[in-house]
C-alpha cells in the first residue's frame, strides 16, 4: 500500500482539506496585509506545529515582515496539556517596539498562548497578536485569551496533519484529520 494511504488509514474522519487550508490561508494573509498596512510585523512561528502553516501564510503576506522562531513544550507526548510550558528554543531576535505577531497551530486549553503572550510583553513588543490555524474553544481554560485570527473552529478531538503532529508522525499530511484513538489507545 502507498505510505500516504497508510497515514490516512490512522484518521477517523479528514476535518479540514487542504483546498480548504488553501483558501483560508490566503485570506487571513489578505487580511494581516491590510491590518498591518505601512507596518513590518515580526511573524513569530511557533515550532514545530505552526511550522507548515507559517511558511503558507507568511507568503501571503504583501508586507517587508520578518520571521523568527520559538520551540515551547507543554505536551510532550501525550494527547492531553500538562499546563506546564517550557521554552525549548527562544527568539533569535530582540522584539522590544515591534509589531510581533505569533503564529500557532492550535489552540485548546490556551495556556501555552497565554504564557507566550506575557513574556512577549514583558519583553516591549509595541504590539502583540495571535494567529491560529485551529482553536478547540470547547477546551479553553484561558477564557479571557483574545485570538485575533483563526483559519478554523474545530471540536473537540485530536487532529493531526498540516504540521499538526501524534509522537512526531502526521506532520506531512496535507489535509488535517480526527486520529483514529484506537491509535493513541484510549
Ligand atoms: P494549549 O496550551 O492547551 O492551548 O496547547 C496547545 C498546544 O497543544 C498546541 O500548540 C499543540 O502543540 C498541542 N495540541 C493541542 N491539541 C492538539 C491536537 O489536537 N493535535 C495536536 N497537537 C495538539
Ligand atoms: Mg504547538
Amino acid at each position: 500500500m502507498e505510505r500516504t494511504a497508510e497515514m490516512y488509514q490512522d484518521l477517523d474522519r479528514v476535518i479540514v482539506t487542504r483546498e480548504e487550508i488553501t483558501r483560508k490561508v490566503r485570506k487571513l494573509g489578505e487580511q494581516i496585509t491590510k491590518d498591518y498596512k505601512g507596518k513590518e510585523p515580526v511573524m513569530v512561528c511557533i515550532l514545530k506545529g505552526a511550522a507548515i502553516f507559517f511558511s503558507d501564510l507568511i507568503r501571503e503576506i504583501a508586507l517587508p515582515l520578518s520571521t523568527d522562531f520559538m520551540a515551547i513544550s507543554s505536551y510532550g507526548s501525550a494527547t492531553k496539556t500538562s499546563g506546564v510550558v517550557r521554552i525549548l528554543k527562544d527568539l533569535d531576535n530582540d522584539i522590544l517596539g515591534k509589531d510581533v505577531i505569533i503564529v500557532e497551530d492550535i489552540v485548546d486549553t490556551g495556556i501555552t498562548l497565554n504564557y507566550l503572550q506575557k513574556i512577549l510583553i514583558q519583553r516591549g513588543a509595541s504590539s502583540l497578536k495571535i494567529a491560529a490555524l485551529l482553536d478547540k474553544t470547547a477546551r479553553r481554560k484561558v477564557p479571557d485569551l483574545k485570538v485575533d485570527y483563526v483559519c478554523f473552529d474545530i471540536p473537540d478531538a485530536f487532529v493531526v496533519g498540516y504540521g499538526l503532529d501524534y509522537n512526531q508522525k502526521y506532520r506531512n499530511l496535507p489535509d488535517i484529520g480526527i486520529l483514529s484513538p484506537r491509535i493513541y489507545g484510549e
